[in-house]
C-alpha cells in the first residue's frame, strides 16, 4: 500500500482524477450490484444500480444537449467501451459506410474498427492535433457515394486539441453524402467541456450522434468506467430481448458493475455543475502556470486553449518513468487533472530544470 500512495503522488502524465472520497459507499461492497442489461428496463436481477445508472446517464445527456425526449445510454467500462460501442452502432445503423478518423485518434478508434470489420480511413492532423479538415474533405468527396461516419477528438489523447463539429458537419453537407453519423470521443473533456463559457460545441444540437466520457478521468473513481450518450432511437437497431434476464439487452458486456454507476452519481450529486465547473477552472489554471512556467525556460511546449494538459519536450527516460510522463514523437503530456496540486507540478519542473542544466554543463 505504502508504494501505491508514493507512485500516485508522482503520477502527473495519465489523465486520472485523485481528489474523490467514496468510503461512505464502503458497505456496498458487501453486495453483488451488478447491472444486467438496458439500465432503462429493469430485469429480473434485483441487486442493481439502475435508478443512479439512469440519473448519470440523464445527467450527460443534458450536459450534451442530448433530445429530451430521445436520449439513451449506459455506463460502461471506460472509453474505449463507450467509443466500441458508439461505432457499433454506427455500423449497425450504416453497414456499408466508412470510418473517418483522425492519426491523433485514441488507439481504442482503430482497435474498435478492427473490432468491427468496417472499413475506415485514417485522416492526418494539423499541427495542433485537430484533424485536418482539407484531407477529411478529400477523403470524404472520394467516397461520397458511401455513408460516412466520422469520429472527432473532443480532446485528443497527447494535446486535448477538439475537432471542430461544425466544419465536418458543413464538409459533408457540402458534400450531399446522403447518411452520415458523428461519433465524439470525449474521454477525458466531456465532463467539463460544456460547463465552460465560451467553449467549443460539439453536443448533439451542434450535430453529435453519439457521445463517448470516461468516468475514472475527470469525475474520479478507483474503478475505470465511463459513460455513452445515444439517441434513443439509434439503439433500436441493438437491442434485442433476452429471456434470461427478462429484459433489453442493449450493451456490449454481460453482467456489469453496479457500483461505478453508484461512483459517478455520488460524484455529480457532490460537485454538481458548479463543482465540476470550479474544478475544472483550477486545473486550466495550473496548466496555464505549468505551460508559460516551461516556456520562460526555454522549453518547448504547446497548450490547447480550455485544456488541462500541456505537451512539452520529453526529459529523460528516468524522470519519464518517475512521474509517469506518456511519450509520443520526442513529446510527452503531463496532465492537470483535479487533485494535483501545484507543489507537484514545482516539484516536476525541478527536476526537470535540473537536469537541462546539468545536461548543459556535461555538454
Ligand atoms: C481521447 C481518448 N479516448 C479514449 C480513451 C480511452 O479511455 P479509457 O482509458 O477510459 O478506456 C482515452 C484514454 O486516455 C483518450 O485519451
Amino acid at each position: 500500500m505504502h508504494s501505491v500512495a508514493e507512485k500516485a503522488s508522482f503520477s502527473i502524465g495519465y489523465p486520472f482524477a485523485t481528489d474523490f472520497n467514496y468510503e461512505e459507499l464502503h458497505s456496498l461492497l458487501r453486495y453483488p450490484l451488478f447491472n444486467l442489461g438496458d439500465p432503462f428496463m429493469e430485469s429480473n436481477y434485483g441487486v442493481n444500480s439502475f435508478t443512479m445508472e439512469r440519473e448519470v446517464i440523464g445527467f450527460f445527456a443534458d450536459l450534451f444537449q442530448a433530445p429530451k425526449d430521445n436520449y439513451s445510454g449506459y455506463i460502461t467500462s471506460g472509453g474505449s467501451e463507450s467509443n466500441l460501442y458508439g461505432l457499433y452502432m454506427a455500423r449497425e445503423l450504416y453497414p456499408d459506410a466508412i470510418v473517418y478518423y483522425s492519426s491523433e485518434s485514441h488507439y481504442s478508434i482503430p482497435k474498435s474498427i478492427r473490432l468491427l470489420s468496417m472499413k475506415s480511413i485514417e485522416i492526418g492532423s494539423n499541427q495542433n492535433g485537430e484533424i485536418n479538415y482539407n484531407d477529411l474533405f478529400s477523403a470524404i468527396e472520394q467516397n461520397r457515394h458511401l455513408p460516412a461516419i466520422i469520429v472527432a477528438n473532443i480532446g485528443s489523447t497527447m494535446t486535448e486539441a477538439k475537432d471542430d463539429i461544425s466544419k465536418i458537419k458543413n464538409i459533408v453537407q457540402s458534400l450531399l453524402v446522403e447518411s452520415h453519423y458523428i461519433h465524439c470521443d470525449a474521454a477525458l473533456a466531456g465532463a467539463y467541456l460544456p460547463l465552460l463559457e465560451g467553449a467549443p460545441k460539439f453536443d448533439f444540437s451542434a450535430g453529435a450522434d453519439s457521445i463517448a466520457c470516461s468516468g475514472h478521468k475527470f469525475i474520479g473513481s478507483p474503478i475505470p468506467c465511463g459513460v455513452i450518450v445515444v439517441k434513443k432511437d439509434n439503439k433500436e437497431h441493438l437491442s434485442h430481448y433476452i429471456s434470461y434476464i427478462e429484459s433489453i439487452d442493449s450493451t456490449i458486456t454481460g453482467t456489469r458493475n453496479g457500483l461505478s454507476s453508484v461512483f459517478l452519481w455520488y460524484a455529480i450529486k457532490h460537485f454538481g455543475k458548479e463543482g465540476l465547473l470550479k474544478r475544472a477552472s483550477e486545473c486550466i489554471s495550473l496548466a496555464k502556470y505549468t505551460h508559460q512556467t516551461l516556456l520562460e525556460n526555454n522549453i518547448d511546449s504547446y497548450y490547447n486553449e480550455n485544456a488541462i494538459t500541456v505537451l512539452f519536450e520529453k526529459p529523460s527516460g528516468v524522470l519519464c518513468q518517475k512521474w509517469q510522463l506518456a511519450t509520443k514523437s520526442g513529446y510527452c503530456h503531463l496532465i492537470c487533472m483535479p487533485g494535483i496540486s501545484k507543489g507537484q507540478i514545482d516539484a516536476f519542473l525541478e527536476d526537470f530544470l535540473n537536469e537541462k542544466k546539468s545536461n548543459k554543463a556535461n555538454s
